[in-house]
């Protein structure tokens, strides 16, 4: 399938891993790449800059096809050394970066200059605007029902998308949600030239994280996420388990006045115990609705080219009846 997105990034399908904390890693990129995506390792997992180059060299030893790297500008309190990240892409000959959170306005011009491809990831129509204005070449649309931070809108991809393809001349993709060919047949019907996808590539034999993750996904229904952090204006959707009833808990007790510190225990540097040693309640984990359409753990040969075959399918049968 060839669309705005297969183009800009050179890739065959239109379909991306975006970058997951923990999860991200040189085997998941390679997989998802191979399998004829767009793979991304995350950038900020790997400690160090030192870290990301060694991992970026790992997934060109599995892989020749084109793959990214996620950078995520957290908000206030961490900063990381970005300026040393980006010289670690650069140099490792990475072209693709995915870029979070805050603006990535300050390093535009390097990741430019080096000739990197940005896709920004946003929660509102106004922010992707501003992402284009800065000259971002692709925005990835990221809606209510998504696995991480949905931002503070509320606004579901049926809206968003639609509403996103009113307003952008760059192309974007959906994200948040997609997990089957059907639904991305319907983010090309509401104006996106493809999907991202963050837990669904988690529910595959190549992430490398613990059964126990893959086994919660396939167990948990579209009911078994909720939002934390809220009251902090930083929420996360994530998988209903006992550190996040805590954390809830605590929510309704402190109200407004809750601070950070409040919820360390049950958020800070609990992903390495949760998607490496698979202990499932260490703490709050991103998850996304589209947990309740995930029933399997196939390769990601095997998910990518089943949503392929699904989405023509579809086109060719399906919809073409309904034309008039
Ligand atoms: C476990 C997990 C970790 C994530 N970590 C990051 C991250 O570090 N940076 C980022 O930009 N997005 C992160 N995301 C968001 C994904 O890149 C993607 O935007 C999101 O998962 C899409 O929604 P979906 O899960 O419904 O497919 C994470 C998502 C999950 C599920």
């Amino acid at each position: 399938m060839k669309t705005r997105i297969t183009e800009l990034f050179g890739i065959e399908h239109p379909i991306i891993q975006g970058g997951m904390h923990h999860v991200g890693y040189a085997e998941m990129a390679a997989a998802v790449s191979n399998a004829g995506g767009l793979g991304i390792i995350t950038g900020l997992t790997q400690p160090t800059p030192a870290d990301l180059a060694n991992e970026i060299a790992r997934c060109h030893e599995m892989t020749d096809k084109p793959f990214g790297v996620n950078l995520t500008f957290l908000p206030g309190f961490a900063n990381p050394p970005y300026p040393e990240y980006i010289e670690a892409i650069i140099n490792g000959g990475v072209k693709i970066v995915e870029t979070a959170g805050r603006s990535p306005e300050q390093y535009m011009d390097l990741m430019k200059q080096a000739g990197i491809k940005v896709i920004h990831k946003c929660t509102s129509v106004r922010h992707a605007l501003k992402a284009e204005r800065i000259g971002c070449d692709a925005i990835s649309v990221d809606g209510f029902e998504c696995g991480g931070h949905p931002g503070e809108d509320d606004i579901p991809n049926m809206i968003l998308l639609p509403r996103a393809a009113e307003e952008l001349t760059v192309p974007f993709v959906a994200s948040g949600g997609i997990g089957n060919g059907k639904q991305l047949v319907a983010a090309l019907a509401l104006g996106a030239d493809g999907v991202n996808m963050g837990t669904r590539f988690i529910a595959t034999k190549e992430a490398p994280v613990h059964q126990n993750v893959k086994d919660a996904l396939v167990a948990a229904s579209e009911l078994d996420t909720t939002l934390i952090m809220r009251p902090l204006r930083n929420t996360e959707r994530v998988l209903k388990n006992a550190a996040v009833e805590r954390i809830i808990e605590k929510e309704k007790e402190l109200g407004d006045k809750i601070q950070i510190n409040d919820i360390m225990g049950e958020v800070a540097g609990v992903y390495p115990k949760i998607m490496s040693e698979g202990t499932m309640d260490a703490g709050a984990w991103s998850c996304g609705m589209v947990a309740g359409l995930i029933h399997d753990v196939p390769s990601c040969q095997e998910l990518v080219d089943s949503m392929m075959k699904e989405a023509n399918d579809i086109i060719n049968a399906r919809l073409k009846a309904f034309a008039s």
